[in-house]
């Protein structure tokens, strides 16, 4: 049995007439890492609010780890990296790190491995007003890693990383999955969480619109996969005639093919060895699954 750690089941919440939560259903077990995706004002970080308990639904429900949102014990059972994370200037990364240790009663001999984890062992005793955006951040995701949570809720957390910070901070994700924590996180950056979470889910305007690991939303969308073509010297003319495609320039075509076409082609390709000179394979990536269920919802919402 999985040990379900968020169960959201139905939720609505509007503020005024906006409904910024429309019937959202999700769940995650520990050890799972979840990556919400969807536009600005999607209701990404409402729904983290309304999880912390800090905003009420009209409907449906949420339990925390078999709590509801706002109790002792659900808050015990989280931690939060906040959209916007800030710290008071004057205390150094390793006192805010031990404030915090304090109040989730977590042992301060813990902190210089988080400091040393996020990267900042070396600025530990600066005062925190003269951290970089990225190593507030940093900071902000080691005060959330303090202790062991049972979930994890991280509001777009590599905002402000540069790229190499983002894979670290991956990195520290999987590691606090591996030890069972369930994890939320919100991302914009749609190649960002490739591989790097055990599912997505796209949010569009307050609707969960799609939901899986990525290779079943690939199979749901069934966006065609290409197979860009180099075709030997003088012989681009007859390999367009034999497989049709798009002729790109002189020496190179591009096929679409489906999951189920993909191998005919590749054997088809395989025949006329003679005439090519390279082959390239491109599945489609999170970016078109994403536009994909996008622009789909745009369609429904016009019929
Ligand atoms: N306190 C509030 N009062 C009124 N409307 C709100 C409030 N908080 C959020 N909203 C609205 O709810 C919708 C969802 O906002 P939310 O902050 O959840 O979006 P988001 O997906 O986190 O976006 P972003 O990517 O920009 O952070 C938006 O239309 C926003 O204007
Ligand atoms: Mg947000």
């Amino acid at each position: 049995m999985t040990d379900t750690v968020l169960d959201i089941s139905a939720l609505t919440l509007s503020f005024g007439s906006l409904r910024a939560l429309d019937d959202v259903t999700l769940r995650i077990a520990a050890g799972e890492r979840l990556a919400l995706l969807g536009h600005n004002g999607a209701g990404k970080s409402t729904l983290f609010k309304a999880v912390l308990g800090f905003l009420h639904p009209d409907a449906g429900r949420i339990s925390v780890a078999g709590h509801a949102p706002g109790s002792d014990a659900a808050r015990v059972a989280i931690n939060y990296l906040p959209e916007t994370v800030s710290f008071p200037r004057s205390l150094t990364g390793r006192e805010v790190l031990g404030y915090f240790s304090g109040l989730r009663g977590a042992p301060r001999a813990a902190i210089a491995d988080l400091l040393e984890r996020v990267g900042l062992a070396q600025a530990a005793d600066r005062a925190v007003g003269t951290y970089s955006k990225g190593m507030r951040q940093r900071l902000g995701l080691a005060q959330a890693l303090i202790g062991a949570p049972r979930l994890l809720l991280l509001d777009e957390p590599t905002s402000g990383l540069d790229p190499i910070s983002r894979h670290d901070l991956y990195s520290v994700i999987a590691e606090a999955a591996g030890r069972g924590s369930a994890v939320l996180l919100s991302a914009h950056g749609l190649e960002e969480v490739e591989n790097r979470t055990d599912r997505v889910a796209i949010m569009f305007r307050g609707r969960l619109r799609a939901e899986g690991t990525l290779e079943e939303l690939a199979r749901r969308a069934a966006l065609p996969a290409t197979i860009r073509v180099t075709a030997a010297e003088g012989a681009a003319d007859r390999l367009h005639a034999e497989l049709g495609g798009q002729r790109i320039n002189g020496a190179r075509l591009e096929i679409d093919c489906t999951p189920e076409t993909k191998l005919a082609l590749l054997a088809r390709l395989t025949a006329h060895a003679d005439l090519l000179r390279d082959i390239d394979l491109a599945n489609p990536g999170l970016a078109e699954i994403y536009r994909h269920f996008s622009k789909h919802m745009d369609q429904e919402d016009r019929t």
